[in-house]
């Protein structure tokens, strides 16, 4: 069916000229993660074969009104970018698209902006404008779906907290990233018998932090999701020293909150961009190396997670929402968004997509699994009285000089 469609299409398109042919736009918008030149490519390429054009805005949202800035794209200025990070057509999460999040709590946008962009989609006679973009971004595209603008959805996020799609493309990315840090943080931290912090993004979520913390072989993951305490992420510290493992690597996730503090904050919104988040994981280190008096350092691993070549997957997944996206437009499925929902690739409302932030189940089986090996996320194991959950320092100074001993063979071989 699939190709009967192609296949007709392409000839009805043939003798056209050129400002005939069918016109697409593409942007992307918000922050960057790896995979964004792979949609992009994805959307060209596919559309090059269907005998379609396609144009790209400048500076997401912004390129597309007062003053217009676009490049047309083609399969020459596309080529070899499947494979690099940021995106060709830049982007920004500030500016006058920024932070219209949600539906409930959404910020409307300048009626004179809509008709603006309105203007330049007829103006340049595009069918469909594809939007790449993390929820806000979305929540954008949904009010030009509402507009009569004919858009289509495309979620990234290195975060992956859209519960609409299983995952968005970048996310891999991040996690791979994450995961070489924990690799190189644990044989620093066995040689000097050290605590190690490592704080990674993911807003208000921690799928990130769950996802390195597992492959990374993390002792202690701290979620925004899962409520923590001082005492029970100690304890896991100590419980490992007990048995001669005298280095521990805790993951947080920038988002956690502190036990009675909330969330660690660099800046406040504004009113017109987000809250920027970080700085919990120096928190964690100083109150560990404050209670426990042993040596701790923290890792902030900050945008080195959105930066880089894109993983295998993050390449396949984006390529897939690319070709998928093009024919969501050519089939005028306007107000959705591509969504990978395992194993194929699909498409959502957007509407729906903007309503629903994927967050971290504690009964899923990635943290049942990593409760299984005793990974600790800060919590009492269910039933477990605190008072059971404390060590006196006297036992610990009577462990130290076996656990001594048994440290180099177990630090050869167990993480
Ligand atoms: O949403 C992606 C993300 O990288 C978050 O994980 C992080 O909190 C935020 O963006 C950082 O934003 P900025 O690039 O504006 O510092």
């Amino acid at each position: 069916m699939r190709v009967d469609s192609d296949f007709n299409y392409r000839r009805s398109q043939q003798g056209k000229s050129m400002s005939q042919r069918t016109r697409i736009g593409v942007l992307t918008s918000g922050g960057d993660c790896p995979g964004l030149n792979a949609v992009i490519r994805g959307v060209v390429k596919s559309a090059a074969r269907l005998g379609c054009d396609v144009v790209g805005f400048r500076k997401g949202y912004e390129g597309l009104v007062d003053p217009v800035s676009y490049i047309p794209l083609d399969t020459r200025n596309t080529m070899g970018i499947i494979n690099r990070g940021g995106t060709i057509l830049g982007s920004t999460n500030k500016g006058r698209f920024a932070a219209r999040v949600g539906v409930e709590d959404r910020l409307d946008l300048d009626p004179a902006l809509l008709h603006g962009v309105a203007r330049t989609v007829d103006q340049l006679s595009l069918q469909g404008l594809i939007c790449i973009g993390g929820d806000g971004s979305l929540a954008v595209a949904q009010q030009f779906h509402e507009y009569g603008i004919p858009v289509v959805g495309v979620p990234k996020t290195i975060d992956n907290d859209l519960s609409a799609t299983a995952f968005t493309f970048g996310f891999d990315s991040a996690v791979a990233c994450a995961t070489d840090a924990m690799d190189r943080l644990h044989t620093t931290a066995a040689s000097h018998d050290r605590i190690m912090v490592l704080e990674v993004m993911g807003r208000h979520t921690g799928w990130i932090a769950l996802h390195a913390g597992i492959a990374g072989a993390a002792s202690v993951i701290l979620l925004p999701e899962i409520p923590w305490t001082w005492e029970n992420v100690c304890q896991k510290i100590l419980e490992r020293e007990n048995v001669g493992k005298r280095f521990s690597l805790i993951v947080v996730a920038e988002g956690a909150e502190l036990p009675d503090h909330g969330i660690v904050r660099q800046r406040s919104a504004d009113g017109c961009g987000q809250d920027l988040l970080g700085g919990v994981g120096h928190v964690v280190a100083a109150e560990l190396e404050n209670r426990l008096k042993r040596e701790t350092r923290t890792v902030v691993l900050g945008h080195l997670q959105r930066g880089g070549p894109p993983t295998n997957f993050d390449r396949v997944l984006a390529t897939q929402f690319g070709a998928h996206a093009l024919r969501l437009v050519l089939d005028k499925q306007f107000g959705r968004m591509v969504s990978y929902q395992p194993p194929t690739v699909n498409s959502v409302s957007i509407l729906d997509a903007v309503n629903r932030i994927s967050r971290v189940s504690e009964t899923s089986s990635a943290v049942i699994a990593a409760r299984a090996l005793g990974v600790s996320f800060g919590q009492h194991p269910p039933g477990t009285p605190p008072s059971q959950l404390s060590l006196t320092r006297e036992k610990q100074n009577h462990d130290e000089s076996d656990a001594d001993e048994r440290l180099l063979s177990d630090a050869a071989t167990e993480i």
